[in-house]
């Protein structure tokens, strides 16, 4: 007859420690042989754009602060730039492969691009914590990145539960990844992941271009 401390350790050994719930985010390069001369392309119209689009210009001054957004003047670039509706394409790929990873049964109909617009970011500038509402899967192309610009932060969506939770020890993680900007590099996720972008400490732009994807 077992005494209870072999109990234990069969008991122990029988033990599984499940890993649920699991966030995804996907993460590619745009890459082909062409890939510098459309990204130079795309570069020169989002910085048309910030010239010609006075209204974006006095938003941003009100609502981001140092930098550019055309998220509240020019949110449709896809469908008004033949460069943009091209990045589109290159995007449309990834986002019904996320979909076949998230496993979305979308009912017979597609994600489609629903706001795609242009964010620049001077050195100082950031971008706070937001998600992005009415969207189902969300994203962000990197137009230039130049190094040491910061990444993109994305935030635990289990934080605002975590309450009396005792913190981590030293090397376990924390509630945040940031993901590194890369010009030519993609970064997929579901909408409603809370994210920021820390203030840009180099003197260089981070120019990107961020788009929403909805199925309804
Ligand atoms: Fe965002």
């Amino acid at each position: 007859m077992s005494d209870n401390s072999d109990f234990c350790a069969q008991r122990a050994t029988a033990m599984t420690i499940h890993k649920l719930f699991p966030t995804l985010v996907y993460a590619t390069r745009l890459q082909s042989g062409r890939w510098r001369t459309f990204n130079e392309r795309l570069l020169r119209e989002c910085r048309q754009l910030q010239h010609d689009d006075e209204s974006g210009r006095r938003w941003s001054a009100r609502n981001y602060p140092g930098g550019y957004t055309s998220y509240n003047s020019a949110s449709h670039m896809h469908r008004v730039s033949p460069t943009f509706a091209a990045l589109e394409r290159r995007v449309r790929k990834h986002v019904a492969a996320f979909a076949r990873a998230l496993e979305f049964d979308l009912e017979g109909r597609e994600l489609a691009m629903t706001d795609c617009w242009v964010n620049i970011m001077p050195r100082h500038v950031v971008h706070g914590l937001h998600l992005h509402p009415l969207a189902t899967i969300s994203g962000t192309y990197y137009v230039q990145a130049p190094k040491g610009v910061p990444g993109i932060k994305l935030e635990d969506p289990r934080l605002d539960r975590f309450m009396a939770a005792p913190p981590r020890k030293a090397g376990a993680g924390r509630p945040w990844v940031v993901m590194p900007a890369e010009a030519g590099s993609l970064i997929l996720f579901e909408s409603w992941l809370r994210h920021e972008v820390a203030p840009n400490p180099v003197a260089a732009e981070r120019i990107s271009i961020s788009f929403n994807y909805g199925w309804f």
